[in-house]
């Protein structure tokens, strides 16, 4: 289970950010007092536009930056007091963790894994079940730098796979995909929520969060603004699809301003 309980996370700007952002102040509060729970066997989806702190929600769970305030809870384990605990359960993929571009994506697969202590006959065991379903073996052997982006994907998603986690936290999994692959990774999604593990994604993707999502938070502005099944969020705002729910919602939160 993940519970993030009243999460903000507040960024220093540099004077260079601050320029390029166009503000004197240098504090961006990047996530706004945001709660949320998710299950084991569940995909929940993060959705919203661009900066309004999906990103930033993920890497606190997964322990790449601390929360300037609130808790998360990843299987009972606080981030920022057991960060060792929480790093054993989940399997964290986001583009901006770039794999080491010299290296082969066997190589990497074999170092995650072994890094997590993976038996070396389950980890083959595992390389042969990811590399087959995502196609990898044809450029396994290949240099992370010698990739395309989808590909480059695909060795990603199967490297944070490696020790098998029971919480995978995909920042926009599909990025960059065409539609075959895309649907080859939610498939796989699906399949992981089939065994019980909890998935969490951050999307803009309207289609995916439909698709795919058992229920979604909506995120605007670092603030969950409304969160639920999609026939909840559809009721609720009155809407025919999501992207209607999204655009009402997106409205509201620009009359406030
Ligand atoms: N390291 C950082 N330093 C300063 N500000 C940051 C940093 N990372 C993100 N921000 C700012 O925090 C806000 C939220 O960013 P975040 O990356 O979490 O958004 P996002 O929802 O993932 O957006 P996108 O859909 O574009 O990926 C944005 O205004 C962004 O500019
Ligand atoms: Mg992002």
């Amino acid at each position: 289970m993940i519970e993030i309980r009243d999460l903000t996370k507040v960024y220093k700007l540099n004077k260079k950010q601050m320029k390029e952002s166009r503000t004197t102040n240098p504090r961006k509060t990047a996530v706004d007092h945001l709660s949320l729970t998710a299950r084991p066997g569940e995909i929940y989806g993060l959705l919203g536009p661009n900066g309004a702190g999906k990103t930033t929600t993920l890497r606190c769970i997964s322990t790449i930056i601390r929360p300037t305030q609130g808790e998360i809870y990843v299987s009972g384990h606080e981030v920022q007091k057991e960060p060792e605990k929480v790093r054993e359960k989940i399997g964290f993929l986001t583009g901006d963790i770039k794999l080491d571009p010299q290296f082969s994506v066997d190589y990497m697969f074999e170092f995650f894994g072994r890094l997590h202590q993976i038996p070396e006959e389950k980890l083959r065991a595992r390389k042969e079940e990811l590399f087959t379903y995502f196609g990898i073996k044809d450029f396994a052997h290949k240099k992370m730098k010698e990739l395309s982006t989808g590909m480059g994907q695909k060795a990603a998603i199967a490297v944070c796979l490696a020790h098998d986690p029971d919480i995978i936290i995909f920042d926009e999994p599909t990025n960059g995909l065409d539609v075959i692959t895309a649907r080859s990774v939610t498939d796989y999604l699906k399949k992981l929520r089939t065994e019980g593990k909890l998935v969490i994604i951050s999307t803009h993707i309207m289609s995916e969060a439909e698709k795919i999502c058992d229920r979604i938070g909506i995120v605007i502005g670092g603030h969950k603004v409304m969160e639920g099944r999609l026939d909840e969020i559809l009721q609720e705002t009155g809407s025919e699809d999501l992207e209607d729910a999204f655009f009402e919602l997106y409205r509201q939160t620009q009359g406030e301003e």
